[in-house]
């Protein structure tokens, strides 16, 4: 099969791209500044089956002319400005969130693609504290709420998608990521993806480094790249979906005991966790729509993962200095 992947040089879509490679399928991506080195060191030689487009998704006319040479059977839509950068220029998170979005779902549509999966986020629900009596876990269908710019801009486009469904036609599916982590996360952080706790938690240990972990208390869904590749493959293997869009979560614990996981990986880790908790997120997701609409499950425990991902780190920082 052909698919066309939206920034499919970041985190979550170098892994996708690894997936499919590995399947056998063809990948084209299309972003604003690939990152060949990341796939490369992710794929391997097969990263030479990719073909990399340097395009903006606001810029319709070479997104289609793009699309429609590839011919994509597939569209995975995951370019995004993230967090901080989308508060720091509300006119270009406007622009690439919602536009760069509907230019995705009208190109997609013009080429005749038969399924298009795209990133939305949990961030579409805000911060727990303003949901009065939830216990337990927060129902896939829950009302949005979003406290920050690149939510609102996402719960916007779930309103666009459920547009393209009812009155185009368009067979799609958003996916709301929990937190992604993985090898090749310090990458994003130029790009405002504010995973920095992230990289102090899991990379710094690993490499020999101090980390600080702030908000100790804070609860986290630990969702690791490989898993948030199999909800997108599986979704792209899907279709006709009652839900807009499906929580894909991985396995919560507070930062202080994923401190500890790391340390039981690597026992001199220094790692200083501070006392406290974010009131921004709530950390409880239902899966139960995910597991039924694309058949996803996350995999990856805590500790398998972050294994993982600590061993990745060591791998490639040693490959780099040979
Ligand atoms: N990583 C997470 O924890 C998380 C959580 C929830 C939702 N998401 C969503 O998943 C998707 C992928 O996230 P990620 O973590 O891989 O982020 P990332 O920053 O690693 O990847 C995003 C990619 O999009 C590209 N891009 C940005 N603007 C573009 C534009 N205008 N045109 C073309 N390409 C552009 C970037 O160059 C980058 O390669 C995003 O839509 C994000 O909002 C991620």
């Amino acid at each position: 099969m052909r698919y066309f992947i939206t920034g499919g040089t970041g985190l979550i879509g170098a892994y996708t791209t690894w997936r499919l490679i590995a399947a056998g399928h063809e990948v084209v991506i299309y972003d604003i500044s690939p990152d060949r080195v990341f796939l490369q060191e992710l794929i391997g030689e097969d990263a030479a089956k990719v073909r990399c487009v340097a395009g903006d998704i606001t810029d319709l006319p070479f997104l289609l002319r793009t699309m429609q040479e590839a011919a994509p059977d597939r569209v995975i839509h995951l370019a995004a400005l993230l967090g901080a950068k989308s508060e720091e220029n509300l006119y270009r998170s406007l622009e690439v969130n919602c536009t760069g979005c509907l230019n995705i779902f009208e190109a997609a549509l013009a080429c005749n693609v038969a399924r298009v999966v795209w990133a939305s986020s949990v961030a579409v629900f805000g911060p727990r504290h303003r949901r009065v009596g939830l216990e337990g876990a927060l129902p896939n269908d829950a009302l949005h709420d979003p406290n920050i710019i690149y939510g609102a801009c996402k719960s916007l486009s779930e309103r666009f998608s459920l547009h393209y469904r009812r009155n185009r036609g368009l067979d799609i599916l958003g996916l709301r990521f929990a937190l992604v982590y993985g090898y090749g996360k310090d990458r994003t952080l130029a790009r405002g993806t504010g995973g920095d706790f992230l990289t102090q938690l899991i990379d710094n240990p690993a490499l020999g480094k101090a980390g600080r972990i702030p908000a100790g208390d804070a609860v986290i869904d630990f969702v690791y790249a490989e898993d948030a590749a199999e909800a997108v493959v599986r979704a792209c293997e899907a279709s006709d979906n009652r839900a807009v869009a499906v929580n894909v979560t991985g396995f919560r614990t507070t930062l202080r005991d994923a401190a500890a996981t790391v340390r039981a990986i690597v026992p001199d880790a220094q790692l200083e966790v501070e006392d406290g908790s974010w009131k921004g997120t709530i950390h409880h997701y239902d899966a139960t729509s995910a597991e039924r609409e694309i058949g996803y499950a996350a995999r990856w425990g805590i500790e398998e993962g972050f294994r993982h991902n600590i061993e990745e780190v060591r791998a490639r920082a040693a490959q780099s200095v040979r």
